[in-house]
């Protein structure tokens, strides 16, 4: 069995932005973090079919299929240039994918869960969809942005809905733990409760043709959330071909988090999915967990295209570099509420906790090491009590890291992290190393507060690694460590020789 973890398809209409970055970022650190305990797999994709993109692609004048394509390698280069190691790609335009999900439509039509239905409602000929109230405005008419708006007959597959709502009411109810964070999971049954009507899964091709068709009616693709949402399954392996090359489902499912942003929370994923995975034969101990964050925003605003504020993760990269990125993503928000995204802030950050502060005690360790004796340190056993304070504080640092990855909260992993950090700094001011040096008989205690000093660094490059991979392994290469690289406090042993610091942290002008 493998700890498998999952993101949101993205969208494939538009180019990437910050919340695409963070939320496969925040599943990257916690993969990283828990292959640190086990074997782990994590699975991100894209979702490329609908209206939008055939939309999008018509406007070009060029294939869905194509503009699909493009953006998929812009999000392909930005998971590269983020240092996102995924170990499985869903791409819903994938064979494979289509071969699973048409089976699962027949096994499910088979089961009487799907049925065909007339619809009639009015209809945005320009967006291409039907409208309900919700669309209409304050004096009860649909606004110009719906263009022309007709009356409009139409017959589509529906998926049962309703007839779960029991079956889910009572297994949201008895699993408290289906929706993490745990203020959601009011949320989501409060939602349930006011579920009534069942799904509508397709769209006539004349409409819509750029999706998955109806093994049993090919005048109809799937819609958006049926064929998005079976990745999870299809990419992990569930009714795959032999020799498909992808896993083997059994070592993979249930999933232990879909990491998700609120927004698709209800209904899709916590309405429509378990509801899915119920009608097609998947027992109450084989359901999934959601993982759900929250948003960022750019100065109080909503992102948006027409506000022009919408953030470029890829020119980020360019300028600050991966791992300052992922650090400010990861420590500046926590898990399931939203914040406010600034380059000052991420300046703020990277400088205070970075580079002053953890980049600064390894720089200083090192070159006082090399200093005062010759790179190599010597564990003396001074039994000072400043010193056994820090490995207390150590200890305790590596039990509130691992309870906040436990909770998927990376950014109190690092709080435990800078915490030890700040002690460590201030150990150096208060021993006064460059004192001691001058001091015969200060000699041990000297080597027991540059060993501690060391394996403090060596024990946070380790800590911070999840979500820093390309700073934490140089910094490790610095201390010579990197075959120390453990979440364990006091693994560097006596008489261990360093190498040469350089600073890792480089600051940023403003
Ligand atoms: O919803 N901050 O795709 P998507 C944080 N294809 N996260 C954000 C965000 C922000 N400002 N904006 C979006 C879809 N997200 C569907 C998913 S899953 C079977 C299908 C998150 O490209 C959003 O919440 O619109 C979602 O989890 C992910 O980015 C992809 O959004
Ligand atoms: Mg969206």
């Amino acid at each position: 069995m493998k700890y498998f973890v999952t993101t949101a398809i993205d969208y494939t209409n538009a180019a990437p932005h910050i919340g695409h970055a963070y939320e496969k970022i925040l599943a990257d650190v916690i993969v990283r973090y828990r292959r640190t305990q086990e074997p782990a797999f994590l699975l991100i994709g894209v979702d490329q079919h609908g209206q939008k993109v055939q939309q999008a692609a018509q406007k070009e004048g060029i294939a869905p299929a194509e503009f699909a394509n493009r953006v998929t390698d812009l999000f392909l280069a930005l998971w590269e240039k983020l240092n996102i190691r995924r170990d499985g790609w869903a791409a819903t335009t994938d064979p494979r994918h289509r071969r699973a999900v048409q089976k699962v439509l027949q096994a499910l039509h088979d089961k009487g869960e799907l049925y065909k239905a007339k619809y009639s409602g009015y209809y945005s000929v320009r967006q291409e969809q039907f409208l309900t109230d919700r669309e209409r405005n304050a004096d009860g008419e649909f606004g110009a942005e719906w263009g022309e708006v007709i009356l409009l007959e139409e017959e589509n597959w529906y998926f049962c809905l309703a007839k779960h709502k029991e079956w889910l009411l009572n297994f949201v109810r008895n699993r408290p733990g289906f929706v993490i964070p745990a203020f959601r999971h009011a949320e989501l049954l409060n939602a349930i409760d006011r579920l009534s009507g069942d799904l509508c899964v397709s769209r006539p091709k004349e409409r819509l043709s750029w999706g998955i068709e109806f093994p049993f009616d090919p005048g109809y693709v799937t819609y958006v959330w049926f064929d998005a949402l079976l990745n999870y399954v299809t990419f992990a392996g569930y009714e795959a071909d032999l020799g498909s090359g992808l896993p083997n489902f059994a070592d993979l499912w249930p999933c232990q988090a879909h990491i998700i942003g609120k927004d698709i929370m209800v209904p899709a994923h916590g309405i429509y999915w378990p509801i899915m995975l119920h009608a097609m034969g998947f027992p109450d101990d084989q359901m999934p967990r959601l993982a759900v964050h929250g948003w960022w925003n750019i100065e109080g605003a909503k992102m948006s295209k027409s506000l022009g504020n919408v953030v470029d993760p890829a020119r980020l990269v360019e300028r600050f570099g991966a791992d300052a990125v992922r650090y400010y993503l990861m420590r500046d928000i926590a898990t399931g509420h939203d914040a406010d995204f600034s380059v000052e802030r991420l300046l703020v950050r990277y400088h205070s906790e970075l580079a002053n502060g953890f980049g600064n005690l390894v720089n200083r360790t090192i070159n006082m090491v090399q200093r005062y004796r010759s790179g190599r340190i010597r564990k003396t056993g001074s039994g000072d009590s400043d010193i056994e304070a820090l490995k207390a504080s150590a200890v305790a640092a590596l039990g509130r890291y691992k309870e906040a990855f436990d909770q998927f909260l990376p950014h109190a992993a690092l709080e435990a992290a800078n915490d030890l950090v700040t002690q460590a700094n201030g150990l150096v001011e208060l021993k006064a190393p460059w004192k001691l040096a001058k001091d015969p008989a200060q000699s041990d205690l000297l080597d027991d507060v540059l060993f501690y000093l060391t394996e403090t660094s060596r024990f946070v490059a380790s800590l911070m690694a999840p979500i820093i991979p390309s700073a934490a392994e140089k910094i490790l290469q610095q201390l010579n460590a990197t075959v120390y690289n453990r979440l364990a406090w006091g693994e560097l042993p006596d008489q261990h020789q360093l190498a040469t610091p350089s600073p890792v942290f480089p600051r940023f002008e403003e």
